[in-house]
């Protein structure tokens, strides 16, 4: 199996499967109440329905004084029956509500394995084809290029524009291809002193094109003090980068976005704050999962490449999101050594 396919193959922490253990609460006092009610009912019937015709049957033939202990033998008898069958009944319903629960998980399981297994697959075709494409590409844009040059002044201007829109379209091509394998390829980290305020300001400068075209407000609340750590610069620049990227597309009609940083004796932490369209839970839940995007141009491999990198640095990427109010993302990372 190759490296790509192995890499594909790691499923995202937050997507391995897992057992809960331990009690649920919930079901606790499910089996209380169930158990109650069982109990009340069986004595209920027994007392009410069953209990009156069969001591009259009793009476009848064990009759008189001389039988009074052979009836209250049977009496008992029938009573203790009567409260095993309760016990039984109930220690059953119990073990088959377990039994089904733990059905259900290991059903939920196989389908978690089955869809991470397909994620996997798409994946390792991805990575294959952008890794055919590349070089192609490559050519592609010299020959281009090339011929922009020789022809540069001889055609008329409509025609002209052509070629650098396929220059464009080969550009946007290779950017994509180049995601895919970024996210494909292992991490390998070089660590150096890195300033998040650095990263910050510079990814606000990079993306301001984009922020003016969406009308977005952008504000820096940056920590006083550089935030410096142990970290790997091109792999943390361009995370920052997928993640504001992703808040200023989320407000296409204008907001607010806030990159706040901040120092603590064992953390650094990167905040973006933007007042977009915000997601579900269930959409909160799927965004690490790769490929899964809403965006009709989009891959659906930032926030999976950002956590794969967080994580690399032993750090977590939090998401916090309420639809059509807004989203969090907040990158903390270990303090390895202090400037
Ligand atoms: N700040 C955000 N606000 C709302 N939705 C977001 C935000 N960031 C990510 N998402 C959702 O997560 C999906 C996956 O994001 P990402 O992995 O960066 O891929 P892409 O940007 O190519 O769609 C996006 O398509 C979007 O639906
Ligand atoms: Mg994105």
């Amino acid at each position: 199996m190759s490296v790509l396919s192995k890499v594909f193959l790691n499923e995202p922490r937050g997507e391995m499967v897992t057992f809960k253990k331990g009690f649920s609460i919930r079901l606790v006092i499910l089996f209380t109440a169930l158990t109650v009610v069982l109990t009340a009912s069986v004595i209920l019937v027994w007392e009410q329905v069953l209990k009156p015709p069969y001591y009259h049957w009793i009476e009848r033939n064990y009759p008189g004084a001389a039988n009074a202990q052979n009836r209250d033998r049977i009496e008992q008898r029938s009573e203790h029956f009567f409260i095993s069958m309760t016990v039984d009944v109930i220690v059953v319903s119990i073990l088959l509500a377990i039994v089904d629960r733990k059905q259900k998980r290991l059903v939920e399981a196989n389908q978690r394995l089955a869809h991470n297994e397909k994620v996997a697959t798409l994946g390792r075709v991805a990575a294959q084809v952008a890794h055919e494409v590349r070089n192609p590409l490559t050519g592609l844009l010299l020959y281009s290029e090339h011929l922009k040059g020789k022809i540069d002044g001889k055609l008329p201007n409509g025609d002209a524009v052509l070629i650098d829109k396929i220059i464009d379209t080969i550009n946007n091509l290779t950017a994509t291809t180049e995601q895919i394998l970024n996210f494909a390829r292992p991490v390998t980290l070089a660590p150096r002193k890195v300033d998040l305020n650095e990263v910050a300001r510079d990814v606000i400068q990079l993306l301001r094109t984009e922020i003016a075209a969406h009308s977005v407000e952008a504000k820096l609340e940056l920590a006083d003090a550089p935030v410096v750590g142990m970290l790997d610069e091109p792999s943390i620049r361009a995370t920052t980068l997928n993640l504001v990227l992703n808040a200023v597309q989320t407000m296409p009609a204008g907001g607010h976005l806030t990159i706040s940083t901040s120092a603590s004796d064992d953390k650094l932490l990167l905040a973006i704050r933007d007042t977009g369209s915000g997601m579900t839970p269930d959409q909160v839940k799927r965004i690490f999962e790769p490929f899964a995007t809403t965006k009709s141009r989009g891959l659906g491999l930032g926030m999976p490449y950002a956590q794969k990198i967080i994580q690399e640095h032993g750090g977590q990427i939090i998401v916090e999101s309420q639809p059509k109010k807004g989203t969090e993302v907040r990158i903390e990372l270990p303090v390895t050594e202090r400037s």
